[in-house]
């Protein structure tokens, strides 16, 4: 794929400039990187804080060929494209907390926020917002723990144009394979780093708990209760540890 990138000093969001670009014609792959965003979103209508000269804040679009419903996978996948690529860099005991923010000792280091443009000649177009802790020491008005690789792997040299590279790299592997299987191939390698795996867990919706048991074949988390297991679908409701 022939791949489009543009890198700035200050943007309002690397999402909202990938809107942009395609509202402006730009076609194929587009990445869009900032060393700053003056209003870098979370998920959950939240604030993403992004100092300059610290953090890596990444945006993807793409186009896929699969229908939307499928599309849930999608932001397991990409947690886990950014976990291995940063495992690989020497980040130690990472894990992946449903359904898609990276964690470190419990603590949050990176989240994804993924955004669907709707339908261009027949496919889906995707935006893959990626928001790492780099080199973050101190946080004002931060409202969860958080750490950054300088935190928490601070033997490592983590330069954020090595950094942006491989977790580009992983991310379009990861996305062919997801555009031709789904998440199938997936969620075995996602289990391996769930966050949740045997604690006991409730909906933040309150009307479910029981012990996590990781995801299925299409990406839902499953939780055992006392008489059977539940799958919740993403986005749908969001767990915590009971
Ligand atoms: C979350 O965990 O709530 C998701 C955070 C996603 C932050 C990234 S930074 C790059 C991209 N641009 C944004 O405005 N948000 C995402």
């Amino acid at each position: 794929r022939q791949m489009a990138l543009r890198v700035h000093d200050q943007i309002d969001s690397t999402n909202s400039d990938i809107t942009r670009r395609w509202q402006e014609g730009e076609r194929g792959l587009l990445v869009s990187v900032a060393d700053s965003q003056q209003q870098g979103r979370g998920r959950r209508g939240r604030v993403w804080q992004s100092p300059a000269g610290q953090n890596l804040y990444m945006s993807v679009g793409i186009s896929m060929n699969r229908g939307f419903t499928e599309l849930d996978g999608l932001s397991l996948v990409a947690g886990l494209a950014l976990l291995e690529a940063l495992a690989d860099k020497g980040l130690a005991n990472p894990a992946l907390k449903w359904p898609n923010d990276l964690l470190v000792d419990g603590k949050k280091l990176a989240g994804i926020l993924i955004e669907l443009q709707g339908e261009l000649e027949g496919a889906v177009r995707v935006i893959v917002g990626i928001g790492v802790n780099v080199h973050m020491l101190e946080a004002e008005s931060v409202d969860q723990p958080w750490t950054s690789l300088d935190l928490s792997a601070p033997e490592a040299d983590w330069r954020r144009d090595d950094l942006a590279a491989s977790v580009l790299n992983r991310l379009l592997g990861h996305l062919s394979v997801f555009e031709a299987s789904g998440f199938g191939p997936f969620a075995e390698p996602w289990n391996r780093y769930d966050a949740f795996r045997g604690r006991k867990l409730v909906a933040t919706s309150g009307n479910l708990s029981g012990v996590g048991e990781g995801v299925d074949e299409s990406g839902n988390y499953m939780i055992s209760t006392d008489s059977s297991v539940e799958r919740i679908y993403a986005g749908e409701i969001s767990l915590r540890v009971a």
